[in-house]
């Protein structure tokens, strides 16, 4: 008999080693290392010789190229995140916290398809079929005629899908509770997710149907997470929110098939998810306009300019070491603005505790926010409320400069529409000028930092009794 070779996989990041580890030392990861029989599952290599292959015809960059057809599925946010519907013979991830909303949408997206004529296959391996129907009829999608499964055999499920016509769609919820019979790890191990997600790609390639994956994502390492799987499908949203807001949003990481920097907002609600056109009203809605420390950011989201809040609260610290909160933000970059208000602006801020949360829940990687913290910052440390009718954008450069940003014209249009009159920003090419907006464009911060302090109520005097 063959002996049988282990090998010790992360279980987060999916790196092999030869021996057990406490601490994963590709990823750094603690107890995440799990043993796995790889002996004729992959990885264990080819046991006879390898059969000479054909060779495949070679041809240039040049040729004739179509587009990728598409499966629309008429939910315009998720529409605009896949870059414009499912491709045909393609395998995407949706990937998510558990309770986010994943089953929701993609019901929702089955149940359009479906209706439309389209041959739909869920496959839930979590839920039995009768909790499917309940969530169904939750929605009022349960007279559509999407066809349901309950099963986690990975050979069981390939057969039921050959059965019949070729679907159109096939719903695979969720990667993470299938199994497969040619690997002997226990389910949710990375080897099984990995081998499970290897044959639904290769059956959407060999067939043509778009294959969607759901994974969850959790931080503590027991289950796979979805990112062994990410390099094998074609596509990867993430589906974001903070389970006390209402709101979610779809965000694309990868994507071969169309642009990755494009968002989907919905709103979970009683009927499940509901598209949200104008998320800049919504991130906007309860904004106290008189409160110091807020302003608001004219951001993008991929081609899509986004307005939202960003709260600071500067407070004096009872700490040697002042505590620093973020949400929504990146901690780094507030480091960066608070050691160039100090340094380059003279401003006294680095002493106390500073939390720094961006409204609604939404997570902004941009430099452009850079001016908007900044004006916050300097807002809730001198107790000047900002104009409540001003938006703010601009990179703040190391030496204190104001970096003008990209899509000026955008951002200002949309600012212009919802109501706002005025803009602090970077320089401003002519070209993007605003005709409905005031400009106040400063190449320096400490000239922010300057009016925003000018409009600060005197120092109160201490009460002499
Ligand atoms: P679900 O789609 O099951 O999340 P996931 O598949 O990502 O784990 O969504 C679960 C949550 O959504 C649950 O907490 C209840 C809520 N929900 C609603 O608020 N409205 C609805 O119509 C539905 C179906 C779910
Ligand atoms: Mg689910």
């Amino acid at each position: 008999m063959a002996k049988r070779r282990s090998s010790f996989v992360c279980q987060a990041c999916g790196a092999v080693s030869s021996r057990w580890t406490g601490r994963c030392e590709s990823c750094g990861e603690w107890n995440t290392i799990v043993e796995e029989v790889v002996d004729g599952g992959v990885g264990g290599g080819p046991k006879t010789a390898i059969a000479a292959g054909r060779p495949a015809p070679l041809s240039s960059l040049s040729g004739e190229s179509e587009d990728a057809a598409r499966i629309v599925t008429g939910i315009g946010e998720l529409d605009r995140v896949t870059g414009g519907g499912f491709v045909v013979g393609s395998a995407l991830l949706v990937g998510g916290d558990p309770g986010i909303g994943k089953s929701t949408m993609l019901l929702q997206a089955a149940a359009a398809l479906a209706n439309s004529g389209k041959r739909v296959i869920y496959v839930s391996g979590e839920e039995a079929v009768a909790q499917v129907r309940l969530r169904a009829q939750r929605l009022g999608l349960a007279d559509s005629p999407v066809l349901l499964a309950s099963e986690t055999n990975v050979e069981t499920i390939l057969a039921t899908l050959q059965q019949g016509d070729t679907p159109h769609l096939v719903i695979i919820d969720s990667i993470q509770t299938l199994w497969t019979d040619r690997v002997e790890s226990a389910p949710g191990t990375v080897t099984q997710v990995r081998t499970s997600a290897q044959a639904l790609t290769r059956f959407a390639k060999k067939t043509g149907a778009a294959v969607v994956l759901v994974g969850h994502v959790t931080k503590d390492g027991q289950i796979a997470g979805p990112r062994v799987v990410e390099h094998m499908v074609d596509a990867v949203l993430y589906f974001e929110g903070d389970a006390s807001h209402t709101f979610r949003i779809l965000r694309g990481v990868k994507n071969r098939y169309g642009a990755t920097d494009e968002i989907g907002v919905f709103e979970m609600t009683q009927d499940g998810l509901t598209e949200v056109g104008n998320p800049s009203a919504l991130f906007l809605d309860q904004r106290d306009e008189d409160a110091t420390g807020s302003a608001v950011f004219a951001g993008m989201e991929g081609t899509r300019p986004v307005l939202v809040e960003i709260q600071a609260l500067v407070a004096p610290s009872p700490l040697g070491t002042p505590r620093r909160a973020v949400v929504g933000w990146d901690s780094s970059r507030l480091s960066m603005v608070l050691a160039v208000l100090e340094t380059r602006c003279g401003v006294r801020i680095g002493a106390n505790d500073i939390y720094l949360n961006v409204a609604g829940g939404l997570k902004i990687n941009e430099p452009a926010a850079d001016l908007a913290v900044a004006a916050a910052l300097i807002s809730s440390l001198t107790n000047a409320p900002l104009p409540s009718d001003a938006v703010y954008f601009g990179e703040i450069s190391l030496s204190g400069g104001v970096r003008p940003v990209s899509h000026a014209a955008l951002r200002l249009r949309e600012s212009g529409k919802l109501g706002f009159a005025s803009a602090y920003t970077g320089r401003i090419a002519k070209s993007d000028g605003s005709e409905t907006l005031r400009l106040h464009e400063f190449s320096s911060l400490s000239e922010l930092v300057g009016r925003i302090a000018a409009s600060a109520p005197p120092p109160q005097e201490p009460s002499e009794d």
